[in-house]
């Protein structure tokens, strides 16, 4: 079995400042610093940093020669990346004195992914195999669509939640990654137990993992509810701690851990992605993990 990451691959542009900046103010940043993620590649890396080999598929610009760097550095497979001219994805970060981010997409190469580079890539993959999508590419459906027609195993991060996921049939879906913002922009509610409702009447053959800040995670599927707090740890910069769960959860799932045990672990992996700068710089190994949780 396989597991395949379509997703995005950006530049971070990380910009330190008091507060977020509001609507008709200017505001100076007192640091500013270039790392390389997008909701993509970070779970690429958590996925391989926890010990899963993955393959990425997408899009890079003129200048992704670094991001092609760093998946080889990590051991994300990107034989399923392509080159192609023009810019790459980038995010415009800023985060607060608090920790908190406010983060700016522009597409560039991500929402360059044509039918006919889904089709060549999938034709690699097969019944069984895993594929992990979030919703920073463009054909997001169509790739949906033709994974499900061969049997593949789902698992979606719908974020940022926009218009584009209207067109995907979600009950294609096998496991939903998303946090209390996107669980009540898809359901409606903004009470996790109701989000949680909601989903499971929507969705009933699917696992929800919904992810709560500082209250920690909610996994349900049709069997069972699991609840796991935080790992409080001093905030850096929260920018990928949901990816890095995202990837520990895939790679638990993978390894048919009980749920209890993985949402612990994937809480201690995302504490110390909060604890680093950066987003793929910040994610921890499975050494790392272990070795935390132990203390
Ligand atoms: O989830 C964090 C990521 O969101 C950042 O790395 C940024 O690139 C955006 O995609």
């Amino acid at each position: 079995m396989k597991v395949l990451n379509f997703g995005s691959l950006n530049y971070d542009y990380v910009y330190n400042v008091d507060h977020a900046v509001t609507p008709g103010e200017t505001l100076s940043s007192s640091n500013m610093e270039t790392f390389l993620g997008g909701k993509g590649l970070n779970q690429s890396i958590s996925l391989a940093r926890a010990g899963v080999p993955v393959f990425h598929a997408g899009m890079v610009g003129e200048e992704g020669g670094q991001i092609l760097e760093a998946c080889a550095k990590s051991g994300v497979n990107a034989e399923f990346v392509r080159q192609i001219p023009g810019k790459s994805g980038h995010a415009i970060i800023q985060l607060d004195k608090n920790a908190q981010n406010c983060i700016l997409l522009y597409g560039g190469s991500n929402r360059k992914i044509t039918k006919e580079f889904v089709d060549e890539v999938l034709s690699h993959f097969e019944k069984g195999d895993v594929l992990l999508l979030q919703n920073e590419i463009n054909e997001l459906d169509y790739i949906i669509d033709r994974a499900y027609e061969k049997g593949m195993q789902i698992a979606l991060n719908p974020s940022p939640f926009d218009s584009a996921l209207d067109a995907c049939d979600l009950k294609k879906v096998s496991i939903f990654l998303l946090n209390e913002i996107e669980g009540g922009q898809i359901s409606g509610e903004t009470d996790p137990e109701k989000i949680l409702d909601v989903m499971m009447g929507k969705f009933p053959d699917s696992r929800v993992v919904l992810t709560l800040g500082s209250d920690g995670v909610i996994y349900r599927d049709k069997n069972q509810t699991c609840k796991q707090g935080i790992f409080k740890v001093k905030a850096v910069d929260t920018t990928a701690a949901g990816d890095t769960f995202t990837g520990y959860f895939i790679a638990s799932i993978l390894a048919e851990m009980p749920i209890e045990e993985a949402l612990r672990m994937c809480a201690r992996a995302s504490s110390i992605t909060v604890s680093r700068m950066g987003a793929t710089d910040s994610i921890p190994t499975m050494d790392e993990v272990k070795e935390a949780l132990k203390g």
